[in-house]
């Protein structure tokens, strides 16, 4: 039980850290009371894992302060957070394979510990908060919720006082997960503090007494957890900047771009992997696809990209029927595409920048004389120019694109098509793996093309990527789409009830 008033076992001020040029922590405040279970939320990149990682003793903050109960300590490793009462479980673990749980859990510590001794106290301390762990395991043979289970038992072995665990869920089945919750509500009870990094919304109301919402690398609020609900996280975690453009651009009024009628297409195994699927896309407009992986959106997207002949149904771009047109025939008709696999499909590894920079071009007559010679000046020139634009960082354009990190081969595709401009923008997972820098840059650059006129679709299965970016929204469930809903009249949970039972909530 917290009481509100108890002063904080652990208080972090203004705590930042960059790492080259990403604020990965901006000035982070945060505290932890006695008893406390608190969740640390955030998407994917928003800085949880540093800031944790920082009172751990992993990372050394570029400013900040660290207290706990109280007075100011330096934590320059583990070993000195552990003593001071702190310990994490990571998201992947760090037990020796071959060592036994109990060799595992002394390893490490001071002094000399007698086995059986050390396994007897194990076996209490498992028991006593339901985290049954066989002692003399070896630890390479255990399920990894069972090693999850001997970390945490680690932690109470040694002591811990505030336990955090990154993201524990993710490795667990739901029966393991009700049990991890169950263990945690028992810990705190015990007066020790727990905090629980997760981007799961429903776990975060689940868990805690309070939530604490991380976005690119800045604390946005911090909320009693029976004050705040579903809704107001999501719109904390996602951010409130781009709602006010959402809904405005779908306009009726504006000519349709893109056009799918009735659209069947056979996936890998020739059995219809998308069926029967219509939707329309208004030049100025962003239409986004959610959907579990597999759910048919890969083939539906190929399909509308001329990678994939469809078995039925029509494709029309700019009311031209395009239904089966090959790439090079869609990009001159003012189709671009940002691929889900940017390294096989997006661009070719071993070419340079200059050379990913033109790609489907090299015969246009900027670059080549009478559609033969090239004229390499005039490429060089252009991938120089576009480079600096869009902030690609590369050693030099002669690089071979295959070392640029995801992050700069996204932003070189994205280059490479916006030049082309395009009338329709088809993105498959555009961010997918890029930390925030990078996938703040390719969101203004989307929106950016919406502002402009360009209609974009745009798949992926990171729902709050499609809330932030979309005009309305539509769900793939087992070939058939569901939708289009305007993004103002749907929410994450709505859509994410859909995403995985095919019906409205
Ligand atoms: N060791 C590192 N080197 C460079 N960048 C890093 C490192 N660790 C994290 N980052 C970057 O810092 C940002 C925050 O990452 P992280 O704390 O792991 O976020 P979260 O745990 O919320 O997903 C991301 O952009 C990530 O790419
Ligand atoms: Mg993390």
């Amino acid at each position: 039980m917290v009481v509100e008033t108890q002063p904080p076992f652990l208080e972090m001020r203004g705590i930042t850290k960059a790492f080259g040029g990403i604020l990965a922590n901006d000035r982070i405040d945060f505290d932890v009371r006695p008893g406390e279970v608190h969740a640390l939320l955030g998407e994917n990149g928003a800085g949880k894992t540093t800031l944790m990682e920082i009172l751990y003793g992993l990372y050394t903050p570029d400013a900040g302060e660290i207290y706990v109960e109280g007075k100011q300590v330096q934590i320059h490793s583990p070993l000195d957070a552990m003593r001071l009462g702190i310990d994490m479980v990571h998201q992947s673990f760090m037990l020796i394979p071959v060592f036994s749980v109990c060799e595992n859990i002394v390893l490490g510590m001071a002094g000399r510990h007698d086995l059986r001794q050390t396994a007897e106290k194990i076996r209490e301390l498992s028991q006593s908060f339901g985290l049954e762990v066989d002692p003399m395991a070896r630890t390479g043979d255990l399920p990894v919720g069972m090693q999850q289970r001997v970390e945490i038992v680690r932690a109470l072995y040694r002591g811990a006082r505030l336990l955090v665990l990154d993201e524990p869920t993710a490795v667990l089945t739901p029966i393991e997960s009700a049990s991890l919750m169950r263990f945690v509500r028992s810990m705190a009870l015990e007066g020790r503090s727990v905090i629980i990094i997760t981007h799961k919304l429903e776990e975060a109301l689940e868990a805690s007494d309070r939530v604490a919402v991380l976005r690119r690398g800045r604390k946005v609020a911090t909320r009693p957890t029976r004050d705040t609900d579903a809704r107001e996280l999501s719109r904390l975690m996602v951010g409130r900047e781009l709602e006010s453009a959402i809904g405005r651009r779908h306009d009726e009024g504006r000519s349709s771009c893109l056009a799918v009628e009735h659209l069947s297409v056979r996936g890998e195994h020739g059995a219809l992997a998308c069926k029967d699927v219509s939707f329309e896309v208004r030049c100025g407009e962003i239409l986004g696809v959610a959907g579990v992986t597999g759910n048919g959106q890969s083939v539906l997207a190929e399909a509308i990209t001329g990678l994939r002949r469809p078995a039925d149904g029509r494709v029309s771009l700019l009311e031209v029927d395009v239904t089966g047109w090959r790439p090079r025939a869609l990009i001159r008709a003012g189709m671009a595409h940002v691929p889900e696999d940017r390294k096989a499909t997006g661009c070719v590894g071993a070419f340079n920048l200059v050379e990913n920079l033109i790609l489907g071009r090299h015969r246009e007559s900027s670059f080549a004389q009478r559609g033969l010679i090239l004229r390499r000046r005039a490429m060089r020139e252009f991938a120089e120019r576009t480079v600096q634009k869009f902030d690609i960082r590369a050693a030099g354009l002669d690089t071979a694109t295959e070392v640029l990190s995801g992050g700069n081969v996204q932003k070189l595709i994205l280059a490479r098509e916006l030049q082309r401009n395009p009338k329709l923008l088809v993105a498959v997972e555009p961010t997918r793996g890029l930390d925030v820098g990078a996938i703040e840059y390719v969101h203004r650059t989307i929106l950016g093309m919406c502002d402009r006129g360009v209609a974009v679709l745009l798949f992926s299965s990171d729902l709050s990527e499609v809330f932030s970016l979309s005009d309305r929204i539509a769900v793939m469930y087992h070939g058939r789409l569901l939708g289009p809903f305007p993004s103002t009249e749907v929410d994450i949970e709505g859509i994410g009830y859909m995403m995985t039972r095919g019906i409205a909530a």
